[in-house]
């Protein structure tokens, strides 16, 4: 895979791919914050990274100077096609309004409290039969075995497409969002993205269901019909963005969990204290940095920002602003007033934050119920994914 050299100075050239970034990120915010807060790269062209909590939520409010056009954290170093499958990328994340207003209004229904409701069920289901699985071994790759086994199932049963292709739709996100830096990769994971949708919506045209990709190839907006493209796009979208993100989030609050007995056996004995748990572990461990483009020469903060440049939308690093919360490097179970952006902050903040939520609830509320007691393999490695979404990607633990 295509990496650059060790960066030396956080402030002026940093890299969200070095490996000290991916590991553990929280002291080099830090160390922003204090020094530099705003701090710039010309690694993949001229980036800025935001680490303060004020800063972030503004920049996301002003949709006039940064724009969604391309979010990506890493920018794409392979060859464009020349005429586009996807000519509006993936609405309404990678649109500005008024494209964004009305994709993101089709998609809203279908990720609302009371259909999300309606797949808890499935869910918890599904949970059950993965730790009957592995509950009898004494241990589990809590990342590999469980997390990533679950959102990718959800969203397959939402979309309407076969659940046995799970394996396959997680190494193409996996190539779009893990291994963006390495082209081949990235084309792998779109075009098999791309024509496994393309044959669903052929046979969709002919035969309607009451799914969602179904819903976005009939809708209707202002009486004219969706563009096939934009159908397809935000049906990527959604199988990208209810994959990784919901499957780091597992991880990294079952990685908490392992690494932090006391928290560990208050949930286990108190666990109406789960609703507030869940919201911060997703601050503190928050998985989502998304990039804006700069759209007109701004100085921002001081910061001379110019048409064109990056900007990583470092939610997370902003859930860590102790300006924002206190004590924002600790988790606190039943912290109450949590104003956290892990799902982002403005007009495109997290479509499906209610199946997040509940995915997140009854994972770990299944985990507990059935391995109360775990700890981390000695010995063993946990590895992480860093980037666009940050996560552990192998969680060894063990339990009796
Ligand atoms: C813990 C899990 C998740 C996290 C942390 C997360 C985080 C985010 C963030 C930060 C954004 C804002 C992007 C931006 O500002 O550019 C976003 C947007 C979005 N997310 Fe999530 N997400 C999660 C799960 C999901 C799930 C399960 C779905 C459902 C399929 C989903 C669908 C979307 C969509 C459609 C958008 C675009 C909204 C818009 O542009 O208006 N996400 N998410």
């Amino acid at each position: 895979m295509a990496r650059t050299s060790p960066v030396t100075d956080w402030a002026v050239d940093f890299d969200v791919l070095d490996a000290q970034y991916v590991a553990d990120p929280f002291g080099i915010w830090d160390e922003l914050r204090k020094r530099c807060p705003i701090a710039h790269t010309d690694r993949r062209g001229s980036t800025w990274l935001p680490t303060r909590y004020e800063d972030v939520t503004t920049i996301a409010h002003d949709v006039e100077h940064f724009s969604s056009l391309e979010v990506a954290v890493i920018p794409f170093d392979g060859e464009e096609p020349e005429d586009p499958v996807l000519p509006y990328g993936l609405p309404p994340i990678s649109a500005d309004p008024p494209l964004h207003t009305w994709t993101r209004r089709l998609l809203l229904p279908w990720f609302s409290h009371q259909r999300v409701n309606g797949y808890e069920a499935l869910t918890r289901s599904l949970c059950t039969s993965l730790i009957d699985g592995f509950v009898a071994s004494g241990h589990a790759d809590a990342a590999a075995d469980y997390a990533q086994q679950i959102p990718v199932r959800v969203i397959a049963h939402i979309l309407g497409v076969s659940d046995s292709h799970a394996d396959m739709f997680t190494g193409w996100v996996r190539d779009v969002l893990e291994f963006a830096d390495d082209p081949e990769r990235r084309i792998h994971g779109v075009e098999g993205l791309l024509n496994y949708f393309l044959e669903e919506i052929e046979v969709r045209r002919q035969h309607p269901g009451d799914d969602l990709l179904s819903m976005l190839l009939h809708a209707e907006v202002d009486g004219a019909p969706v563009e096939q493209s934009v159908a397809l796009g935000a049906a990527a979208l959604v199988l990208i963005a209810g994959v990784d993100t919901t499957w780091s989030a597992i991880g990294s609050s079952l990685w908490h969990l392992a690494t932090h007995p006391d928290d560990r056996k208050r949930l286990v004995a108190e666990p109406e204290v789960m609703s507030f748990a869940i919201e911060d572990l997703l601050r503190a461990y928050s998985p989502v940095t998304m990039a804006r483009i700069v759209t007109k020469d701004i100085e921002f903060a001081h910061c001379p920002m110019r048409a064109g440049d990056r900007v990583l939308m470092n939610f997370p690093a902003a859930n860590r602003d102790p300006e924002a919360f206190v004590d924002a490097d600790k988790v606190v179970l039943d912290r109450a007033v949590n104003r956290h952006v892990a799902f982002g902050s403005g007009i495109h903040r997290c479509a499906g934050s209610n199946l997040a939520r509940m995915e997140l609830r009854v994972a770990l509320e299944e985990w507990l119920r059935r391995i109360p007691d775990f700890r981390l393999e000695e010995g063993r490695e946990v590895t992480w994914a860093g980037g666009q979404v940050r996560g552990p990607r192998c969680l060894p633990v063990v339990f009796s």
